[in-house]
């Protein structure tokens, strides 16, 4: 079977922000902001190839065909609780997604993905779905959000993170090889803790002030 793809995001507005959030002297305030900002960079290509159909209206002057998204309604989906911080960005861009959550944490012991809610539009099988997490570590959150999405029917997910580590991309492709993946970054691997290397440390910590 063949694998998903994963898409890096190139675009220097991206790279530039990342490496701004990646600083351990950056304000709770700062990171939450720029992670928002990130996530409407990404939302706008892993939105890139939704199909158009073409829609009669009349501008002031004359009527015309216009291109509009046509067919599948998208669901945006983030894994609590860093997953978040890419909802608000992407939600001005697609403001009448429908919105799935995901809880899951990661024991500390195990780094295995533990449920303790989800709650997601009933039938999401003719629903284009993105999946958000900021940090693709072990790939264990991606992959149990991945496979309860597709227990309600998902059939399109997309995955869209801002670091990536090779094991969590390798650990994701294997369950999931039909959901393409979506990061602004592929960083060295990941420590003994589970953290990605260099990463940016815990997001969920960095975004809400945690720690
Ligand atoms: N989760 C985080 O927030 N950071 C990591 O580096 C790995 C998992």
């Amino acid at each position: 079977m063949s694998t998903s793809s994963v898409n890096v995001v190139v675009h220097p507005l991206v790279q530039h922000k990342l490496s701004l959030m990646r600083e351990k002297d950056r304000s709770t305030k700062g990171f939450r902001e720029l992670l928002n900002e990130i996530g409407m960079l990404l939302c706008y290509e892993v939105t890139r190839d939704l199909p158009l159909e073409l829609v009669e209206i009349e501008t002031p002057v004359a009527p015309m065909q216009a291109p509009k998204i046509a067919g599948k309604k998208l669901t945006l989906a983030p894994i609590l609780r860093a997953g978040v911080g890419f909802l608000d960005g992407m939600l001005a861009l697609v403001p009448s997604a429908r919105v799935a959550h995901i809880g899951l944490y990661r024991d500390p012991e195990t780094l295995q993905a533990v449920e303790y809610y989800f709650k997601a539009p009933h039938d999401l099988s003719d629903r284009t779905v993105i999946l958000m997490d900021p940090m693709l570590a072990t790939g264990n959150s991606a992959c149990a959000g991945a496979s309860l999405l597709k227990a309600r029917g998902a059939l399109d997910i997309r995955f869209v993170c801002l670091l990536a580590a090779p094991e969590g991309i390798a650990q994701f492709q294997s369950e999931h090889p039909d959901v393409p993946i979506w990061t602004a970054a592929i960083d060295e691997r990941l420590n003994d803790h589970g953290y990605i290397v260099p990463g940016l440390g815990d997001a969920g910590d960095r975004m809400f002030g945690t720690k």
